[in-house]
């Protein structure tokens, strides 16, 4: 049987990126997880990691920001996944720079998992961060480096805590603004996932 690749996740305490290093160790890859020392040390954290190490995920010290740290975890495996956030999208330069350094990753992941940022219009503030990823998929596809772009759309659950009020905690107890008269109908569509890579020419549909 092939050896499964092992993947290295940076930004895997992030909302998106647990998922993530939870399902890459729960498919049996070899998983790393790049965190800072102060997310280790965190006690807001601490259940997680150790919930990671418990699933023998390894735990290597770093920094998005720090190269040497970069290309040091990058070095030891196969596949970068990034699930850094909004306020770190352009920064993922420097995780494109130590792969390039590196010179052994077979693919990467970027930080995606929302809309086809390629194909799809936004207004603000969203039209900024995906101005940031588009930027992001043409530095990769300049380097060189073999990608895979997720585009997994809008996740209700991320704004339903705040009853889609952006910047509130959860639940917001003071004030709540209701669109309408409130009664307008919602409409649910079923999950669809775009992945875009550079392994074939067809866009690939998973529902
Ligand atoms: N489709 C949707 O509905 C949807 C919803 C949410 C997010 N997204 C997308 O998913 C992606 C991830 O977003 P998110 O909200 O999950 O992110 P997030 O919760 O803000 O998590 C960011 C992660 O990056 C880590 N990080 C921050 N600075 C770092 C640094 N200097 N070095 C190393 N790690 C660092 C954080 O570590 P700490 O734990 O130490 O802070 C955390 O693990 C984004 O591209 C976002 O646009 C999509």
């Amino acid at each position: 049987m092939a050896e499964k690749s092992k993947i290295l996740i940076i930004g895997g305490t992030g909302y998106i990126g647990k998922f993530i290093v939870e399902a890459s160790a729960q498919s049996g890859h070899p998983t790393f997880a790049l965190l800072r020392e102060s997310t280790v040390s965190d006690p807001a954290k601490a259940k997680l990691v150790e919930g990671f190490k418990n699933s023998g995920v390894t735990i290597l010290i770093g920094d998005l920001n720090d190269r040497e740290s970069l290309v040091n975890a990058i070095k030891q495996v196969d596949v970068v996944i990034s699930a850094v956030g909004q306020m770190q999208l352009a920064d993922q330069v420097n995780i494109i720079a130590a792969i390039k350094e590196a010179g052994n990753v077979k693919r990467f992941l970027p930080s995606e998992f929302g809309n086809d940022v390629d194909r799809a219009r936004a207004v603000e503030p969203a039209k900024s961060a995906w101005a940031i990823k588009v930027g992001i998929r043409r530095a990769i596809e300049a380097e060189g480096i073999p990608y895979t772009y997720v585009s997994s759309n809008y996740f209700a659950g991320y704004s339903l805590t705040t009853l889609m009020q952006p910047g509130l905690p959860p639940p917001p107890r003071d004030k709540v603004t209701i669109l309408g008269d409130g009664n307008a109908k919602g409409t649910k569509s079923s999950f669809k996932m775009l992945i875009v890579d550079n392994l074939s020419t067809s866009k690939e549909k998973i529902d």
